[in-house]
């Protein structure tokens, strides 16, 4: 694998191949050593968890980690990230996981440099977020293998979300038979989502639902006109024990993080039996080492 963009670049073997590596390593199958491959971290956005999954997966393989964060900085321009790049590359780092607020940054990056560079989008502005995806797929995989079969759905701002994005794309590619988008109108996409339905009743969205994935609400994303009052999304948008009891009774509940408790998730639902958040979190490393090998491995 030359680079780890966006869901739309694999094929189906390429992601079978690789949660078939996340189980491998997830069972503590032998593990390969990559001491001479080193990962820059180059995070232009906050992140807690995904920047430490990348460096937790990266030193589970014997890749040597350098974390930069740029999210303070004003030094956000595209031009100066090929720089940096660049430079970074001429100390001898292969691997750069990039998160930025530009939608197709990161490809941009990759496209800049022939070879030797690889290119993991770590999230690009409202576009994609493909380890998030996959370690999503991964989770879901595990608790109930005839994934093609499930209903799964996707609750909130579908509009800005990245998470959303790839996440489609990889229910597509995968052949989920049954994936409906619930939003309010306002945060409905612009176009007509590809693949699968889309709905503005939480009710109707969840009615015989075998997974649910809520989002955040993105503050930071909102246009003036896009924001709507928390407690009337709380009141129709929120996963609660009221709104969970029209799914399945085993639904798997699912956040891609960090959780806005009270807001899109109560808590005794992020916290109850049917939370499958922290499992997620887990298997993001995993998701993110069998990324790392196969652009690390030597057949590539
Ligand atoms: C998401 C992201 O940053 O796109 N979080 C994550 O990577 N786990 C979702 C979000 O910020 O709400």
């Amino acid at each position: 694998m030359k680079h780890f963009l966006e869901i739309s670049q694999l094929s189906h073997a390429d992601i079978v191949r690789l949660l078939k590596r996340a189980m491998d390593f997830k069972s503590q199958i032998s593990l390969p050593h990559y001491p001479n491959v080193t990962l820059a971290n180059l995070f232009y956005e906050p992140s807690t968890r995904t920047r430490i999954s990348f460096e937790m997966a990266a030193k589970n393989l014997g890749i040597r980690v350098i974390n930069m964060d740029f999210a303070q900085s004003s030094e956000t321009k595209g031009e100066k990230i090929e720089d940096t790049v660049r430079t970074l590359h001429a100390m001898g780092i292969q691997l750069f996981a990039i998160r930025h607020s530009q939608n197709g940054l990161p490809k941009t990056i990759a496209n800049a440099f022939r070879s030797g560079v690889k290119v993991i989008n770590a999230g690009d502005g409202t576009h994609a977020h493909p380890s998030q995806a996959l370690l999503d797929m991964l989770t879901i995989m595990q608790a109930k293998p005839h994934f093609e079969r499930l209903k799964i759905v996707i609750v909130g701002d579908v509009l800005h979300s990245r998470v959303a994005n790839s996440l489609q794309h990889l229910c597509a590619l995968m052949g989920v038979k049954d994936f409906v988008l619930v939003a309010p109108d306002i945060w409905h996409p612009r176009t007509a989502p590809f693949y699968g339905s889309l709905t503005n009743s939480l009710q109707e969205g969840l009615q015989n639902a075998d997974v649910v994935i809520t989002l955040r609400v993105q503050k930071e994303r909102l246009e003036a006109s896009e924001v709507l009052d928390l407690e009337t999304y709380h009141e129709t948008y929120a996963l609660t024990q009221t709104s969970l009891a029209w799914a399945k009774s085993d639904v798997m509940v699912m956040h891609p993080g960090p959780m806005n408790r009270g807001i899109e998730i109560d808590s005794d639902v992020a916290d109850g039996p049917n939370s499958y958040i922290l499992e997620q979190v887990k298997n993001g490393v995993y998701a993110r080492m069998a990324i790392l090998e196969a652009l690390s491995s030597h057949e590539n």
